[in-house]
């Protein structure tokens, strides 16, 4: 599929892309090409549930309880409408922000999405080529499939980030940390909103949790810190009573653990060390107990801008940057962690004002197309982080999947910033928008 924009003209890109995806699309059309993927996230999704397995597609499209909260998500941003302006001149529009000193193609990133090898064989792999063909940010999951260095060798200069979860062992966060840097990170993101695994009756009903299969653990496999509390572990681990008959189930569990463990396949059947990979990641991965008094010394071991994700409270935002936080993400984490949760949307202008520009308020949770994008932008948002849609677009088509999705949603902003009588994204603002429920 050609999708035009590459990393260094993504000026051009950002100057025109939705004319230019609509051309692209249409001329194609001529020729009886249809987009690789549905151009609406509605669609995608569901294209994306018939071509997944049960599991994979729960896991993803999974919330926690009775998934009000995703509902919510999606019911906050029905409740604004925009009000386009006419006769404004609209035919040259930029639609780049600056975010950490980095010029990029648009208000997005792509959030850290962890597991991904469930739904394409290539996984973050193929989402990092993708994100650095547009320019557009990669926010590298705690929990992906393919370890961060990997990932960043396919990228070149484009930008990424890392997303880190709290591990009970700070010598691992402080590993994560500097491998981050190393891997040319632009910036930390620390999810706040998930030191326990919600209640996700979808998953529950499936007894399907990926990382006790060695799915989703790559950062864990690939780090230095944490194979030596594997080996510790493997060498501390009682001999073993009477096992029970393996099923077929268990079989492939532990296969699946082999294939996660860096070495050859057949070594690592034979050996304790896959096992004792996904038994160390479970008792290791969160810190429950984490307050702000643990912030300072995260802050003293990294020169990278720290955002804090899974705010929803304004007080919590103005105490991230007394405590010398950069940014915030107002997120819910897709409605996977807290059921009846507030919107993120909903929570988003408390927050804009409490951090009263001091510092970037970004924002995920329910965001599906370039509409969205600058409705939450008009509301206070810097940029927004697309988490699922891209999933389904990776599911779908692996790599192409994913750059279609991104070209679609800033095309889409592209045109609706032009067509609501706008051309830079610093001229919105609430005043573009009424409540209308
Ligand atoms: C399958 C899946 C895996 C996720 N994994 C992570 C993760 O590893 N780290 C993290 O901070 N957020 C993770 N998230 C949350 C996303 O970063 C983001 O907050 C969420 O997808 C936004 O909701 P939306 O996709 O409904 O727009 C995950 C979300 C999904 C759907």
């Amino acid at each position: 599929m050609a999708i035009t924009c590459h990393y260094g003209d993504r000026v051009e890109f950002a100057a025109g892309a939705g004319r230019r995806r609509q051309d692209e699309v249409y001329r194609a059309g001529v020729y009886g090409r249809r987009p690789l993927v549905p151009t609406a996230a509605r669609a995608l999704q569901a294209r994306a549930k018939q071509a997944l397995n049960a599991r994979a597609y729960s896991y993803v499209a999974g919330g926690a309880g009775d998934e009000a909260t995703q509902r919510a998500n999606r019911a906050a941003f029905d409740r604004w409408a925009v009000v386009p302006r006419v006769l404004r001149d609209v035919s040259s529009r930029d639609t780049s922000v600056e975010l950490f000193g980095r010029r990029l193609p648009g208000p997005l990133l792509l959030g850290p999405v962890g597991a991904l090898e469930l739904v394409h064989r290539e996984a973050d792999l193929a989402v990092a080529r993708a994100a650095a063909a547009a320019g557009v940010p990669m926010v590298f999951s705690n929990q992906a499939s393919v370890a961060m260095e990997d990932c960043a060798a396919v990228m070149g200069e484009a930008p990424r980030w890392f997303q880190l979860y709290w591990s009970t062992s700070d010598e691992l966060v402080e590993s994560l940390v500097g491998r981050a840097e190393a891997a040319g990170c632009d910036a930390l993101v620390v999810t706040l909103d998930t030191t326990m695994l919600g209640w996700r009756p979808r998953d529950l009903d499936e007894g399907h949790l990926p990382f006790a299969l060695g799915k989703g653990i790559a950062q864990y496999t690939s780090d230095p810190v944490f194979r030596q509390l594997v080996e510790k572990r493997a060498v501390a681990a009682e001999p073993r009573g009477p096992q029970p008959r393996p099923t077929l189930a268990a079989v492939q569990a532990l296969v699946g653990m082999a294939r996660a463990w860096p070495g050859p396949l057949v070594e690592n059947l034979r050996s304790p060390l896959p096992r004792a990979a996904v038994e160390t990641f479970l008792g290791i991965y969160s810190r429950p107990s984490i307050t702000w008094s643990d912030l300072a010394w995260l802050r003293s071991r990294t020169r990278l801008p720290i955002l804090l994700k899974g705010v929803l409270h304004a007080d919590d935002a103005r105490r991230a940057l007394d405590e010398g936080m950069d940014g915030v993400v107002v997120s819910t984490h897709g409605g996977r962690q807290v059921d009846r949760s507030i919107a993120a949307l909903d929570a988003l202008p408390d927050v804009v004002a409490a951090v009263d520009d001091r510092a970037p308020v970004l924002l995920d949770s329910g965001v599906r197309s370039g509409a969205d994008v600058f409705t939450a932008v008009a509301l206070g948002a810097r940029a927004v982080l697309l988490g699922r849609p891209f999933a389904w677009g990776l599911a779908l088509a692996g790599e192409d999947g994913v750059a279609q999705v991104i070209a679609d949603v800033l095309g889409e902003f592209d045109l609706t910033l032009g067509l609501t009588g706008h051309t830079a994204v610093d001229q919105l603002s609430p005043d573009v928008l009424r409540r209308v429920a």
